[in-house]
């Protein structure tokens, strides 16, 4: 396998990026996980949702811009670098087409029903969910969804991440994500 690789991890709030990043970095010698929004929140010293109230959504999204250019044209030639976008990062003129040129963008995809189910227990941390009752973060799922989905269409491979909530479950999603990261890899 080939070093220097980047992986872009992308998909809704609640595809399970950030759970599948982190597991598959520690089973992968070589690979190195950065979760973007915790890079964000790193070099801003303020939480996602704090940048939100301050500056909001637009600030924040030229950050978020800024970050990921910066995480990703820094690669090591020995290292995989695999970063967990935000749900909201593809969604800006060029920001996929700039991900496609810089390494291999991994669509997670999750059902509906599974991502209500995954946002309702995380809701404090996305102030795009601020205030929803579940009922509206599930009509916004389905419509965010929509809207996303002319920028999410855009990745290189699309992978179903529904089961990531046990060991078990984190365990086989990895092994499936590996094998077909190295077939891709080796079929190029
Ligand atoms: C957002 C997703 C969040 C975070 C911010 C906005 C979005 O990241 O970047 O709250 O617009 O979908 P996760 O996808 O990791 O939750």
């Amino acid at each position: 396998m080939p070093g220097g690789d980047t992986i872009f991890l992308i998909g809704f709030m609640g595809s399970g990026k950030t759970t599948l990043g982190h597991a598959l970095a520690s089973r992968m010698p070589g690979w190195r996980f950065i979760d973007l929004d915790e890079e964000i929140e790193r070099r801003e010293s303020l939480s996602i949702a704090d940048i939100f109230a301050k500056y909001g959504e637009a600030t924040f999204r030229e950050i978020e811009a800024d970050t990921l250019r910066a995480l990703a044209t820094h690669s090591h030639p020995d290292t995989t670098l695999l970063i967990a976008t935000g749900g909201g990062t593809p969604c800006r003129e060029g920001a996929m087409e700039w991900m496609n040129d810089h390494g291999l963008t991994v669509l997670l995809e999750a059902s509906a029903d599974r991502l209500l189910h995954r946002l309702v227990q995380a809701q404090s941390q996305r102030p795009l969910l601020r205030g929803k009752t579940p009922r509206q973060i599930g009509e916004f799922i389905i419509s965010e969804q929509q809207r996303r989905a002319v920028y999410y269409d855009k990745a290189s491979i699309r992978f179903p991440s529904d089961l990531l909530e046990t060991r078990e479950e984190i365990e086989d999603t990895c092994l499936r994500f590996i094998k077909e990261y190295h077939d891709i890899r080796h079929a190029l």
